[in-house]
């Protein structure tokens, strides 16, 4: 190789790879919570005119809730899933405008893929319902019971292939493993993307079904992100939670890499578990014993996806919300921390949290904190963590004041609020 020839590689190379490492780093805003459905005016309306916000809060993908015609108002009990105008978050044309506004401010917008399971229009001659409407003029994902499971004995006629992941209850699951419900849902999935605008997945209840299926889907349909809700009970010793969730968090990783990995992640249940217990004066459990984040974040922070709340765990089912009045101490953690940080619609917009959130994500956005920053952890005491990520900054968190002399000269106070502060090094 010339040297000229040599030294243009070597530029378009550097500059190649310095491309790479500015891409923006993911942060996903969930735009939803369990009553949206109710909101007056419809939920795409107001998050059209909430985009600014958004947009100040350095969010990059916004999840919205499942678009299509449901049985249940907040969309996950789906029946007609080319019919977007029976949805009581909006119709069609509203949801195509927001998530253009979206766009043109260079946000994404993920949706809700309920896949699981699915509710028929019609019953069969048996009088079970388990003929499926699609919603178009032609037969494209109109199905009959050769499309549930086998062992869904509830609404099966025996045709289909057993289960390959857990039950669902409340409505007939679906054979994944039958190559016409595939095509037909990649179709859709595609679809999704191209005629609504989607960019991404939001895949409810993986648990259902095989990890394998979820790679298929997303090697058919190349989202720009997903992230798969898989959620188990951490792990209890004697009523609390044991210190070592290396079980559940190894649970997330291997689903997300049997789902190919790449742009696949999962939500850290383990994280929010062990975060809320923390907050409570049991800080010590956010180191684990080789000195890591002891979430899916320590050992797979590229493929974690680190939250408070959903429209489940809080919102107004409370099925395991995180302590309401440490939420600010949580936050302080995610978005300081590595993994994809989600921000819930709740805190931002009902809770009066937005503009200190906001100064969170400013700093950082502005020190270029990622998915795969590097985190010390300095002190993890019962009422003092803190921690240095990227040698930028530094963040403190818990109910001790005196942070002793941990803190070089050369790091400022950016921003602090009840029980926590953050500090920025000074260049
Ligand atoms: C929904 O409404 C749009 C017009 O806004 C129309 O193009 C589309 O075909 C409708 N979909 C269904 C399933 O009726």
């Amino acid at each position: 190789m010339k040297c000229s020839n040599f030294l243009t590689f070597t530029f378009f190379f550097l500059s190649f790879s310095l491309l790479i490492s500015l891409a923006t780093p993911t942060l996903l805003f969930q735009g939803f919570n369990w009553d949206s459905w109710n909101k007056p005016g419809g939920l795409y309306n107001f998050l059209k005119g909430s985009v600014n916000d958004l947009a100040r809060a350095g969010v990059t993908h916004v999840w919205l809730p499942p678009p299509t015609h449901s049985v249940s108002p907040q969309g996950y009990l789906p029946g007609r899933l080319y019919d977007l105008n029976a949805s009581k978050y909006g119709n069609q044309m509203e949801l195509k405008t927001l998530i253009a506004s979206l766009h043109q401010k260079g946000i994404k917008s993920v949706a809700d893929i309920v896949i699981n399971h699915r509710t028929a229009e019609y019953k069969d001659g048996r009088g079970i319902y388990c003929i499926f409407e699609g919603g178009t003029p032609d037969n494209r994902l109109d199905w009959g019971p050769w499309a549930i499971c086998r062992d869904d004995t509830q609404y099966s006629d025996g045709s289909g292939n057993p289960d390959t992941g857990d039950g669902y209850a409340a409505a007939p699951d679906i054979d994944h493993l039958n190559p016409r419900v595939q095509k037909e849902l990649i179709d859709w999935m595609n679809w999704l993307k191209t005629s609504i605008g989607f960019d991404g997945w939001r895949l409810d209840f993986v648990k259902g079904y095989s990890p394998s299926i979820t790679k298929l889907y997303m090697d058919q349909t190349k989202p720009d992100f997903a992230v798969g809700e898989l959620w188990d009970s951490i792990t209890y010793l004697n009523g609390a939670p044991d210190y070592n969730q290396d079980g559940h968090r190894n649970e997330l990783a291997r689903w997300v890499q049997a789902s190919g990995g790449g742009v696949v992640t999962a939500f850290d249940f383990t994280t929010k578990g062990i975060l809320q217990y923390a907050v409570q004066g049991q800080w010590w459990r956010m180191k684990d014993p080789n000195g890591r984040p002891s979430g899916l974040i320590g050992i797979l922070p590229k493929n974690a996806v680190t939250f408070l709340d959903n429209h489940d765990t809080g919102s107004s089912q409370k099925l395991w919300p995180f302590p309401p009045d440490k939420v600010m101490q949580g936050y302080a953690y995610i978005l300081t921390h590595p993994g994809i940080p989600s921000i819930f619609y709740d805190h931002f917009f009902d809770w009066g949290l937005k503009e200190e959130i906001i100064r969170l994500t400013s700093v950082r956005t502005r020190n270029g904190i990622s998915e795969t920053s590097r985190v010390n952890i300095m002190a993890c005491d019962p009422d003092l963590y803190m921690a240095m990520i990227d040698e930028k900054i530094i963040v403190k968190i818990g109910s001790k004041y005196d942070t002793g002399n941990l803190i070089p000269p050369n790091y400022k106070v950016v921003t602090y609020g009840s029980c926590y502060c953050v500090w920025e090094k000074q260049s």
